[in-house]
């Protein structure tokens, strides 16, 4: 069983969708460990709730190469084959990443490499786009830059708000973020250059 860990800050609901894949045999492995740097995140209580570890982070008061060290070192207790980040709101250390080669993905709710950073889906509504949406991406130390592994089309109605949107967005994110883990969880894939190019059949 391949085995899946959740960094989260906040409210958890894409950790939720993952939860949810991986009760449903729909995930290609299991959640294996949820890790936050916020110890009263909500996302700590669907862990629990789902039976899964729940350990806190706090990153307060250490500098990030030594939160990440001490984040990598209950990974790899736990044995993880990927890390999903789901609403995880810092930044990577290089040595964190460079430790977990491609093996870190991250739901941004924009179709990048649009709107990148926070607030998202509010950045798209101002511009006035037409049709954003849902990307998953494998992380590299730049923001929300990495090769994209998946993306989900979202129309802008013209009486949205960015609420409405973001509510709207977030389906998508929970719908795609499961099928991207199968398939990275799969292996059936490999980068050409940034392109991610899937070798599995479409889900
Ligand atoms: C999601 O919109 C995700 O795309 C972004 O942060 C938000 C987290 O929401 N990275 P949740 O904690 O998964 O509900």
């Amino acid at each position: 069983m391949k085995k899946v860990g959740v960094l989260v800050s906040g409210r958890g609901s894409n950790l939720q969708a993952l939860l949810a894949a991986a009760r449903e045999d729909r995930l290609g492995g299991e959640v294996s460990v949820v890790l936050s740097n916020v110890a009263d995140a909500p996302a700590l209580d669907k862990a629990r709730a789902a039976g899964v570890p729940a350990v806190v982070c706090d990153h307060r008061g250490h500098a990030r190469e030594e939160h990440d060290r001490a984040m990598l070192g209950v990974l790899r207790d736990h044995g993880v084959d990927l890390v999903c980040l789901a609403g995880y709101m810092r930044l990577l250390s290089a040595p964190f990443l460079s430790a977990l080669p491609h093996r870190v993905v991250n739901i941004h709710p924009s179709l990048l490499p649009a709107f990148p950073g926070m607030d998202a889906q509010r950045q798209a509504w101002e511009h006035g786009v037409k049709v954003s949406g849902a990307t998953v991406h494998l992380v590299e130390e730049a923001l929300d830059a990495g090769p994209i592994v998946m993306q989900e089309a979202v129309a802008v109605r013209p009486d949205d708000t960015p609420d409405t949107l973001a509510a709207r967005i977030l389906e998508a994110e929970h719908r795609i973020y499961p099928r991207a883990v199968r398939l990275l969880l799969g292996g059936r894939w490999r980068l050409e250059g940034r392109r991610f190019v899937s070798e599995a059949e479409p889900a």
